[in-house]
């Protein structure tokens, strides 16, 4: 079943969002986090028992959400110890669904991408996946993968899991990706930009400018590339002059780096789940209570939601002419203040909730001025 309705791809064959893979420091506590806080399911294994003896990696899901955790295993396994040394835990791939590796990997190449993995296919008795891969930012990497004529857990390598760490706490009722965010460096936001442009036929689809976000201390420049279809949505940010540090340039600092800041997850009902993720002890950012005085004031949102019920929750919400949407952001994560999640329910809006950007702003300076960053 197709949960989102995506029945078409598009002109380069563009299916939608698959899995994404964060390195991290110890794969097995980190998967613990996932299906305990989050409630993923830890469909699938990959580690010494199914034949893999350099990392260890879970695969975990919910609905279109496919989540994989890799740990080293070995000093050797230097693609992953490196980027652990470097970043600490993060983002290290996201992955397109398409209709054909070559074709898409083929004009990507052609348009300038910087080449990662050639076209392969990865074959075992369940039948066979194509993935390739083209560079993004300074150490991530965008996969293409078709997995069509596999009929078995993820992709060769993976089965059941055979640790006992079922641990899921409830459904948070978690969609699958509704956009992922990469965080470059000052005059990097363009070049980005129009690398997706030029390499899969993306369209600009949102450009703040100078003076469009920011507090009187930092501030950011943003703009946001979509697929033909709109089912991968990417926005990019830079840093941009303030008073004091941006939370992009601490990002980058503490990243040593640039790279994918947040991914957003999409659920159909945003109340059920920051009540089920802040029961679970998911830490969220702080809204404060005038947020939600405004918010009772304004008169262009016809919010069906309980507002009493979204200010006690610390809920965001924005509007647009189509609609409006909610939403809410971790705090970061892991141990570094760079990777964090945020949660979206859209109601007819198709942005971002660039009226957020304020209240979130201030929220992350509060944050940033006790790690001393600001
Ligand atoms: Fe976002």
């Amino acid at each position: 079943m197709n949960i989102e309705g995506i029945e078409m791809s598009d002109s380069l064959g563009i299916r939608k969002y698959d899995y994404v893979e964060f390195y991290v420091g110890s794969a097995k506590m980190v998967a613990y986090w996932y299906a305990k806080a989050l409630g993923l399911k830890i469909e699938g294994y990959s580690g010494p028992e199914t034949g893999c003896r350099d990392r260890i990696s879970y695969y975990l899901t919910q609905n279109n959400l496919k989540i994989v955790i890799t740990g080293s295993l070995q000093p050797s396994t230097v693609e992953v110890s490196n980027f652990l040394n470097l970043h600490g835990d993060g983002l290290k791939r996201w992955a397109i669904e398409v209709d054909d590796v070559e074709k898409i990997f083929n004009h990507a190449v052609k348009q300038g991408a910087v080449i990662q993995r050639r076209p392969q296919k990865i074959e075992n008795e369940h039948g066979y996946i194509t993935e390739a891969a083209i560079r993004l930012y300074d150490d991530t990497e965008l996969v293409y993968i078709n997995r069509d004529n596999y009929k078995h857990i993820f992709q060769p390598g993976y089965d059941k899991p055979i640790q006992d760490i079922q641990l899921t706490s409830g459904d948070a009722g978690l969609i699958g990706i509704d956009h992922i965010v990469g965080n470059v460096r000052e005059n990097e936001m363009d070049k980005w930009a129009d690398y997706y442009v030029r390499t899969m036929n993306f369209e600009t689809f949102i450009d703040f400018k100078k003076g469009d976000i920011g507090t009187k201390y930092s501030a950011l420049l943003s703009k946001v590339v979509r697929s033909e279809k709109s089912t991968i949505k990417n926005p990019i940010n830079e840093p941009y002059e303030g008073e004091k540090k941006s939370q992009i340039e601490e990002y980058i600092e503490q990243y040593h780096g640039t790279g994918v800041q947040h991914i957003a997850i999409k659920t159909g009902d945003i109340i059920h789940t920051i009540r089920t993720l802040r029961e679970n002890g998911v830490e969220f950012l702080n809204v404060p209570d005038t947020y939600y005085d405004t918010l009772r004031a304004r008169e262009d949102i016809n919010i069906k939601e309980d507002i009493d019920e979204l200010q006690k929750l610390k809920i965001l919400c924005d509007n647009e002419s189509g609609g409006y949407l909610l939403q809410l952001f971790t705090k970061p994560i892991g141990d570094r203040p760079t990777f964090f999640f945020e949660f979206i329910q859209r109601a007819g809006a198709q942005g971002f909730g660039k009226g957020n950007f304020q209240a979130l702003f201030e929220a992350i300076e509060e944050d940033q001025g006790l790690r001393g960053n600001l």
